[in-house]
């Protein structure tokens, strides 16, 4: 079995990028919530090391999260972060208390003592730059406990119990504002806890191709392909598992970028030889779209279109025993909320309106485990080209919905198609791609005046929209040079006929949207 950590999660904001960095060591991880964790589950999952998560909640009140004692006499070793150090200490025997000492933000940490953690990184000594984003500190140690590293704001910053192997910090070395962090956490998975590091994408595609042929058995699979990146890793390595028990759905709705249907037909089916029904319902979709302007309505109605759409062509080729879908390790963490006292939400966004239980279907879902810089490492692994597996995210309702408060035409969206196209190559040609999380064109309901040659033009203007985020969840408009954006409305509006005008909108999330409707 692939040496696995354990990782116990509190509550805090930033849980995922423990996960992450352990992944990024090579070691295989999971999140689980404290209030699932109990000695027989620790048994099941057979962690070779424990981490405690940090979290909102003070160790200092009753009834607050503790971690299951068995944690503590697995055998293996453990790392406290912030709250889970503090719980830790409070549970072994130490003492926390609410400090008049908060620190948040950037610190720094003085490093008063050799240890494992530090290997190869920090010295005795030396003086480091950690992220702390604490009130409660911890005040006195458990027995067994040396302190290794202080800080300001806390007497107790990095402490260890090397016969145990258990250390605790109070620091945040899984976010990036700890420039060693993600090599303390190495040192505690692989020197402490001796993982070995084999967790590759490489050995992955291998478990994941035997469990789908486990758990598929001789049964049909049938899978939606939209040419995202998800769908597109779903369906290459369904394909390598099991061949043509695997059909591909790809419902054109005709609202699809320039080229992409038939990038997505001459990939899968050209180069894959999967089997691949191509549905072009553009008539279909542009019919029920007519007339209609209401964002909410387009998104209504291209959803319930798809679903119908998708069945239909699902039961021409006699149906399938399983749904194949592209659901991510994001999606399936069971979320610690405090509200109210711990409870668990799970998200389910991913299920395709009910059509698992419409149509009598199993789910096949072979991302589960894995975040989404990992679904790109896996297709390419699997050989799909980097035009797909480092694609932007691109919404189900496509192009309807930037072409907004307007009725979507097959003129309006060629125009929207190709001034989309134009700023995309520019951003590829300027090298600033992969920066962005998010760029595209917005056809705007509204004419404008120009002189072009010598005559004067009525036509639409369109806004150009780039922006970062991590998740889609907060974003920042993308601080294009001035003779970018001069450049790409320049070529917009000398090469597209049908627009005159062209604006950059430099709205940040909250307060507005990604998308404009
Ligand atoms: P907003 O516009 O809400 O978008 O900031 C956040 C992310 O979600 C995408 N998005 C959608 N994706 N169906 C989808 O599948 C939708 O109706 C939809 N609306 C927005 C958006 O492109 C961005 O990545």
């Amino acid at each position: 079995m692939t040496d696995r950590i354990l990782i116990i999660d509190f509550g805090s904001q930033v849980t995922q990028l423990i996960a992450r960095r352990v992944r990024e060591s090579g070691v295989y991880s999971e999140i689980h919530p404290f209030n699932k964790v109990t000695a027989e589950s620790l048994a099941a999952f057979a962690p070779k090391g424990v981490i405690l998560s940090g979290g909102p909640a003070s160790v200092t009140e009753t009834h607050t999260p503790r971690a299951d004692d068995a944690v503590f006499a697995l055998g293996v070793p453990v790392l406290g972060i912030c709250y889970g150090q503090q719980t830790m200490c409070a549970q072994l025997g130490g003492k926390v208390e609410a400090g008049d000492h908060r620190e948040f933000g950037r610190a720094y940490l003085d490093v008063v003592e050799d240890c494992a953690l530090f290997h190869g990184v920090w010295a005795k000594g030396g003086r480091e730059q950690v992220w702390m984003s604490h009130g409660d500190r911890v005040t006195a140690l458990p027995p067994g406990f040396r302190v290794v590293g202080l800080s300001e704001g806390a007497p107790f910053a990095a402490i260890a119990d090397d016969r145990r192997h258990f250390y605790g910090v109070q620091f945040h070395p899984e976010v990036v504002h700890t420039p060693h962090g993600a090599k303390l956490l190495e040192n505690f998975t692989h020197h402490v806890a001796g993982c070995r590091g084999d967790w590759t994408m490489h050995a992955f595609k291998g478990q994941a191709i035997e469990a789908v042929r486990r758990q598929v058995g001789k049964g049909r699979v049938i899978c939606g392909l939209s040419g995202g990146v998800d769908s597109s890793v779903v369906a290459g390595l369904l394909h390598e598992a099991i061949g043509d028990q695997l059909t591909c759905v790809f419902v054109d709705h005709g609202l699809m970028r320039l080229g992409e249907a038939d990038e997505v037909v001459s990939v899968f089916r050209d180069r894959f030889n999967i089997r691949l029904v191509h549905k072009d319902a553009s008539e279909l979709f542009l019919g029920k779209l007519a007339g209609k302007t209401d964002p909410e309505e387009k998104r209504k109605i291209i959803g319930a279109t798809f679903i119908d759409v998708f069945e239909e062509e699902a039961q021409k080729v006699g149906g399938a025993d399983f749904l194949a879908q592209g659901t991510l390790y994001p999606d399936v963490i069971e979320s610690v909320s405090f509200i109210g006292g711990p409870s668990v939400t799970i998200k389910s966004h991913h299920n395709v309106g009910g059509l698992p239980e419409r149509m009598n279907m199993k789910l096949v879902e072979p991302l589960r485990e894995l975040f989404k810089d990992e679904v790109r490492a896996l297709g390419r692994e699997l050989g799909l080209p980097e035009t797909m597996v480092g694609r932007h995210p691109f919404p189900g309702p496509g192009l309807a919905i930037r072409i907004p408060g307007q009725e979507i035409t097959r003129d309006k969206l060629d125009i929207l198609r190709r001034a989309d196209a134009i700023y995309l190559e520019e951003i590829r040609n300027a090298g600033l791609y992969d920066a962005i999380w998010q760029a595209f064109a917005v056809l705007l309901p509204v004419r404008t005046v120009g002189v072009m040659g010598d005559s004067r033009s009525y036509d639409y203007a369109c806004a150009l929209r780039a922006v970062t985020s991590t998740d889609g969840m907060t974003a920042d408009f993308y601080p294009f040079p001035h003779e970018f954006l001069g450049r790409v409305a320049n070529r917009i509006i000398n090469e597209v006929k049908g627009i005159n005008r062209v604006t950059y909108d430099i709205t940040s999330k909250p307060p507005g949207t990604i998308e404009w409707e």
